[in-house]
């Protein structure tokens, strides 16, 4: 191991004078404590540290030792259900209120380990050796390194092991023996290697009717959510971590405040999963890292959660990573970067801000993975930019990386609308592909009933400018009644209150019906307006009160009941334009009103 002696030191940095060989990016430990650190750089036989955990009290003269490997992490079956610190040591039953520095020690819990592998075998890169089972009776597989190949030339019985304990040894080609345990260690800023990358298929379903339905992430995709201050970033991750459909939730709370997380950490433990009735903690993992932990840590947390999020995803598994938040770690890369004496380039942040969101962002995919299973990692990541601005540096970098964008809205989140996801700033790029799968959850016409309600939401933001100018009375009756489909549509389908027992998740099925529903609202209101209704007469339809609150009131298995609601619905539309409403599904309102109608047959 090298050596390496502190000559300087500035918070998260320091100088030290080496004394023999280091590599870039290389793992050390400082001091008698053995903090962890990264070489960032060297300078002829001056090596510059990022200490990731709290440098009080070193002082010059202090020993840097070199690992010999990159920063690395144990990946193996323990990880699941637990909550980590930001260098992924554990923080929860240690017995212990403060977190100790330097290194963590590997766990000392038994779990059943079953082989799959004998004698003679030939074991392939990132195959499964075997299943790891817990106590409470949790199967997960275990996997090779995917560096390691070769001959079994010893198996161990199943068995209760730790994480660390050898189970099978391996002859690599090049002669060397090689053990293998249940877990395994990888650096940190290598993404895992896969077969093959996948274009996307289908999508991450979020149980948020605005997402999946307006603007859907794909399995593997990228999501960003940028928004202001208590514009419900916090509570829109925590709902995806507990509604969405993936296998696996990676939880890193990177740099927010402490309180923040308590909620995450008091609040997933008591929590079961809607889907398998298990409590939910067994499929997450929580990586917290607060404000107040050494910001330097920001940066290894983000590569520790991705490492962990894509070595479930070689399992086979579909996992979703939620980061809370990304600028947290951007303000720490600026910090850092002006310790180390570097040009700040846009904002303050370093020239390499956009690379380093890239290689994150990058990691999200959806691939055949080594053991050839299907698995995936989505990534979901909120930003914080000061003041709301999202033409800021890291807004506008991510975007250029992901895919999909759930912008959040001050104004929609004062008046206390939730989620506060803005209809008319937000995109996703992939859309189109998810047709189909819309398609096979009964909603063939997704595409255009997600046209149609877009363009209305955009007709919407028109005409209150004028309506503003001119008052909403004095607008033609047709455009009042755009007005009111609006209205109905942001108030019974995109608002979804994260804390109502029956609706803080959505199920496609019900998605769909809603969507489908309102579509023929929005055509019996057009058909009424051309036939003359006014629009007080639609606004005091009876059936309206209900279709504002389906949300509320309409469970998820209880959706067939909206098909109850739009034949009230067609009744009382037939009451106030008897003609309009005869075919049941116009093609057209043109076709569905005739201009030449009575208009007081609106008033039959
Ligand atoms: N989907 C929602 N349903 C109901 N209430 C919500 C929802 N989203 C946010 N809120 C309300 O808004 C408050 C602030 O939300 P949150 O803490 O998630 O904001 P934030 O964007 O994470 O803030 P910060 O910038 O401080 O991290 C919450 O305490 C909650 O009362
Ligand atoms: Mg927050």
């Amino acid at each position: 191991m090298s050596l390496a002696i502190v000559r300087w030191i500035a918070g998260p940095v320091l100088h030290a004078a080496r004394q023999g060989p280091f590599a870039l990016r290389e793992s050390v430990r400082v001091g008698p404590q053995g903090l962890l650190g990264e070489v960032v750089r060297i300078h002829d036989d001056t090596l510059v540290v990022q200490v990731y955990e709290d440098t009080t009290g070193l002082s010059p003269g202090t020993e840097v030792h070199g690992d010999g490997q990159p920063l690395a992490i144990r990946l193996g079956p323990g990880l699941l259900g637990q909550i980590f610190d930001g260098l992924l040591r554990p923080l929860s039953g240690t017995g212990n209120s403060f977190v100790q520095p330097g290194r963590r020690a590997p766990s000392t819990t038994r779990l059943h380990f079953e082989p799959r592998l004998a004698v003679g075998d030939v074991l392939a890169p990132g195959a499964v050796i075997g299943t790891a089972t817990d106590a409470a009776g949790r199967v997960q597989r275990c996997l090779a390194p995917p560096d390691a190949a070769g001959v079994v030339e010893r198996a161990l019985p199943a068995g209760a092991r730790t994480e660390t304990d050898p189970v099978l040894f391996v002859r690599h080609a090049d002669g060397h023996l090689r053990e293998l345990a249940m877990s395994h260690v990888w650096p940190v800023r290598v993404p895992r290697p896969v077969q093959r990358r996948l274009p996307t298929q289908a999508p991450l379903v979020t149980g948020q009717r605005i997402l999946d339905s307006l603007f859907p992430v794909a399995q593997g995709g990228k999501a960003a959510i940028p928004g202001g201050f208590g514009t419900g970033k916090t509570v829109l991750l925590e709902a995806l971590a507990k509604g969405c459909n993936a296998d696996v939730i990676v939880y890193l709370g990177c740099g927010e405040r402490g309180n923040e997380m308590a909620g995450v950490l008091d609040e997933f433990p008591t929590l079961t999963d809607p889907r398998s009735g298990r409590p939910l903690m067994e499929r997450t993992v929580i990586i917290a890292n607060t404000s107040n932990m050494p910001v330097a840590a920001r940066e290894a947390s983000i590569y520790c959660a991705i490492t962990v999020a894509e070595y479930f995803r070689d399992q086979g598994l579909h996992v979703a990573l939620m980061a809370d938040s990304t600028s947290r770690w951007a303000e720490a890369l600026r910090e850092v970067s002006g310790r180390f004496g570097e040009l700040p380039g846009e904002g303050g942040y370093p020239a390499y801000l956009s690379s380093r969101l890239a290689d994150f962002y990058e990691r999200a995919a959806l691939v055949d993975t080594l053991c050839g299973e299907r698995g995936s990692v989505t990534v979901m990541g909120a930003i914080s930019p000061p003041s709301g601005d999202f033409s800021e540096p890291v807004t506008s970098h991510t975007k250029r990386y992901v895919k999909a964008f759930w912008a959040l809205d001050v104004k929609r989140a004062q008046a206390r609308f939730y989620p506060a996801i803005h209809p008319l700033q937000s995109y996703a790029e992939d859309a189109r592909e998810f047709a189909p799968w819309w398609a096979a959850q009964g909603n063939g016409d997704w595409l255009a009933l997600r046209r149609r309600l877009l363009t209305l939401l955009d007709d919407q933001a028109q005409l209150e400018r004028m309506a503003r100018i001119i008052g909403k009375d004095a607008l033609p009756a047709r455009q009042q009644l755009t007005l009111l489909c609006a209205e109905l549509v942001n108030g019974a389908f995109l608002r979804q209150s994260a804390f109502s027992e029956i609706d803080r998740v959505c199920s496609p099925a019900r998605q769909a019906a809603m969507m489908k529903l309102l579509g023929r609202f929005i055509e019996m209101v057009d058909a009424a307006g051309a036939a003359g209704a006014t629009p007080e007469q639609v606004a005091a339809l009876p059936g309206l009160r209900a279709l504002q609150r389906m949300g509320e009131e309409v469970a998820d298995e209880q959706w067939p009941q909206l098909a109850e609601l739009q034949a009230r619905l067609e009744r009382e539309f037939a009451q106030i334009a008897p003609a309009a409403t005869a075919s049941p599904a116009p093609a057209s309102p043109a076709a569905a009103a005739p201009s030449t109608e009575p208009r007081d047959a609106a008033h039959g």
